[in-house]
C-alpha cells in the first residue's frame, strides 16, 4: 500500500505541475474526489493488520494534504500569471513620443494667423522652370539671381515639353504666385509654405535649402495700407502685441512699390542688443504691391485688379522666436535640440 500511495503522489506532482487552470478542477476530483485512488485506499484500511493501520492512515492523510496544498498553490500561481498579463488597472507603459519640428511649429503658427484672415494654403512645385521662377515674375534675363551661382539648374535633357526655359530648384516661393494666378481667378488670398534652394555655402545663417512662406492677395481696390494691416496683425500675433513695424522702401522686380519690413527687436524691445546688432530692428520679410506686369503674365487685367505680396524665411522667424543662433540646428536631427520643442 505504501508503494501505491507514493506512486499516486508522484503522479499528482507531475500532473499538477504541468496543469493549466482549466485542468485543475478535474485533477482535484481525480486525486481527492470520492472515487479517487486515495479514497479507495482509505476504504481498504480496515483490511490491514491493526499494527499497520495508523501508519498507512497517516501516510494517506499526509498525501491528501500535500496534494491539496499543491493544487492551491498551482491555482494561485496561474491566477497571478494571468493577472500580470491582463491587469487593466496598471498604468500604461510610457511611450517614446515625438514632437513637431520647430520649423513645422512656426510654419503652422504663421498659417493659422493668415487662415484666420481668410487666406487659403496652397503648395507650389519645388522643381520649377525659368519662366515661373524668373520671367513671369518680371525678373529679367540679366538679373544676378538667374546666375548659375545663385540657382541650382537641373541637367539639360530633363526638360519636359510644357516647361518654359531650363528646369531648376526654385530659389524662392514666389513662382507659386504665377502657378496660382494662372489657374484661379481673383479675388484671391493665398499662402504658400515650402522649401527653396540656393547654392549658398552653409554657415550659421545660410543653408542650401531653407523654407519660405509666400503670401499674396488679388482683389479690386487693394492698397498698400491693406498689406500693412495684415503684416502688422501677423507680427503682433506671432511675436508680441507691442511689436512695432518699420517699412523700408526697397526693390523687388515682382512688386512695385516694394518694401522690406523690420520688427522692433523682440529681445531688447528696440533699445539695441547683440541680436539686433545694436540698432533695435530685425528684418523679417520682403513685400510690395504685385507688379502689373506679373498680373498681366498671368492673364489678369491689372487695370481692374490689384494685388499685394510678401515673402518671409521660416528659419529666420523661428530663430528669432526661439532664440536659436545657428540655422544648422534645424537640420542635423539632434534629439537634445528637438526635444526642447516637446512642450510647444
Ligand atoms: N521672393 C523674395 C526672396 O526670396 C521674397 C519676397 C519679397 C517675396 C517681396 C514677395 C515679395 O512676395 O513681395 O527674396
Amino acid at each position: 500500500m505504501e508503494e501505491e500511495i507514493l506512486k499516486i503522489k508522484k503522479e499528482a506532482v507531475q500532473q499538477i505541475t504541468a496543469a493549466t487552470a482549466a485542468e485543475l478542477e478535474s485533477l482535484h476530483i481525480k486525486f481527492l474526489g470520492r472515487k479517487s485512488l486515495l479514497a479507495q485506499l482509505t476504504a481498504r484500511l480496515r483490511e490491514l493488520p491493526p499494527a499497520q493501520k495508523p501508519l498507512i492512515g497517516r501516510l494517506i492523510n499526509e498525501t491528501k494534504r500535500t496534494i491539496e496544498q499543491m493544487l492551491e498553490e498551482k491555482s494561485g500561481a496561474l491566477a497571478k500569471a494571468e493577472g500580470e498579463e491582463f491587469d487593466l488597472t496598471l498604468p500604461a507603459l510610457p511611450q517614446a513620443c515625438g514632437s513637431l519640428h520647430p520649423l513645422t511649429l512656426v510654419a503652422e503658427e504663421i498659417e493659422e494667423v493668415f487662415k484666420n484672415l481668410g487666406f487659403v494654403v496652397a503648395e507650389g512645385d519645388e522643381i520649377e522652370d525659368e519662366d515661373h521662377n524668373f520671367s513671369a515674375l518680371n525678373i529679367p534675363l540679366e538679373h544676378p539671381s538667374r546666375d548659375m551661382f545663385d540657382t541650382f539648374y537641373l541637367e539639360e535633357g530633363l526638360h519636359k515639353k510644357e516647361t518654359q526655359g531650363r528646369l531648376l530648384l526654385r530659389s524662392h516661393t514666389s513662382p507659386a504666385q504665377i502657378r496660382v494666378m494662372r489657374n484661379l481667378r481673383p479675388p484671391l488670398a493665398v499662402l504658400v509654405p515650402g522649401r527653396v534652394y540656393r547654392p549658398d555655402a552653409v554657415d550659421a545663417t545660410h543653408s542650401f535649402m531653407f523654407h519660405q512662406i509666400e503670401g499674396f492677395a488679388v482683389d479690386r481696390d487693394l492698397r498698400f495700407s491693406d498689406l500693412k494691416g495684415v503684416l502688422i496683425n501677423f507680427a503682433r500675433k506671432l511675436f508680441t502685441a507691442e511689436t512695432q513695424l518699420r517699412f523700408r522702401p526697397s526693390f523687388f522686380p515682382f512688386t512695385e512699390p516694394s518694401a522690406e519690413v523690420d520688427i522692433s527687436c523682440i529681445i531688447c524691445k528696440g533699445k539695441g542688443c547683440t541680436v539686433c546688432k545694436g540698432n533695435g530692428w530685425l528684418e523679417v520679410l520682403g513685400c510690395g504691391m504685385i507688379h502689373p506686369r506679373v498680373l498681366q503674365a498671368c492673364g489678369i487685367d491689372s487695370k481692374k485688379w490689384q494685388g499685394y505680396a510678401f515673402g518671409m524665411g521660416v528659419e529666420r522667424i523661428a530663430m528669432l522666436k526661439f532664440g536659436i543662433d545657428d540655422i544648422r540646428l534645424f537640420y542635423n536631427n539632434h534629439k537634445k535640440f528637438l526635444e526642447q520643442f516637446n512642450a510647444f
